[in-house]
């Protein structure tokens, strides 16, 4: 008898298949309200982060930016402005819910023509080979299935020379902080997630991905497998978050 092969979601284990339509539950789910959300969770700080991101990213006149797992599109939207008329931006999602409320956005602030959205998924992305000038992923890869898969990928649709960055949860560096933050994150969040947006699953969910999500330096050696080099990784309040970057030869 063949055993059934699992992954986590969050701290339950499920089968590989199954993931995606879990992660696609939770992201249908907070969907309207995820803006919201991300700056209460954060008090803000999420924007800092993405700032520092979009610094890194050295986006120029002129170039061609994939957005994967872009959401409601904080970065794309940065991209777009950055590109200008000559450049393009893809948001690409794998979530029609996210990917509604981030066009729905970005139109309302007079983003159009240097931008397009997709549907895809960050493991088979739909696009050919030495394509982007850089790709970002923010809070993404950790909801993805196959994270290898996904790095192979996008290293394939990037132009050598061309930059990926990854902004994610990552580990605390200071034992006082891991647990004020897992104080915060177990028992705040899925609190906050019940009283603004009814829904304490979701945010549960969050908390543990966040836990099941490679350290930085596991995640670094994951982009040197990839095939990635000259990767490199910055801390952000304290560990909380990390910006990995890693350059296609
Ligand atoms: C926490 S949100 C981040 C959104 C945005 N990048 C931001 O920083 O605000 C995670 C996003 O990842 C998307 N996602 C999850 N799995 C994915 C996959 N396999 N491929 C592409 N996007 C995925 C979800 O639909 C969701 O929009």
């Amino acid at each position: 008898m063949s055993e059934k092969r699992t992954t986590d979601f969050g701290y339950e284990q499920v089968a590989v298949e199954e993931k995606a339509s879990r992660v696609a539950n939770v992201f249908h789910s907070v969907a309207a309200r995820y803006d919201l959300m991300n700056d209460l969770m954060s008090g803000g700080v999420h924007r800092l982060w993405k700032r520092f991101t979009i610094e890194l990213a050295a986006v120029r006149p002129g170039q061609t930016i994939l957005d994967i797992a872009g959401g409601t599109g904080d970065l794309s939207y940065a991209f777009a402005k950055k590109v200008g008329p000559d450049g393009l931006v893809v948001l690409a999602d794998i979530n029609e819910s996210m990917l509604n409320v981030g066009r729905d956005r970005l139109t309302d602030r007079g983003i159009a023509g240097n931008l397009q959205y997709a549907q895809a998924d960050a493991q088979y992305l739909p696009f050919p080979d030495n394509t982007f000038d850089c790709i970002t992923i923010a809070f993404g890869l950790r909801n993805v299935t196959d994270k290898d898969l996904a790095l192979r990928s996008m290293l394939r649709v990037l132009k050598p020379g061309g930059r990926l960055l990854v902004l994610e949860f990552s580990k605390p560096q200071n034992p006082l902080l891991e647990k004020a933050y897992d104080t915060y994150s177990f028992k705040l969040l899925p609190f906050m997630g019940k009283v603004v947006a009814n829904d304490a699953d979701s945010y549960r969910y969050l908390a543990e991905s966040i836990r099941m999500h490679p350290d930085q330096e596991t995640l670094k050696g994951m982009m040197d497998a990839a095939g990635f080099v000259n990767t490199e990784y910055h801390n952000m309040t304290g560990g909380v978050v990390a910006l990995h970057k890693g350059i296609k030869p």
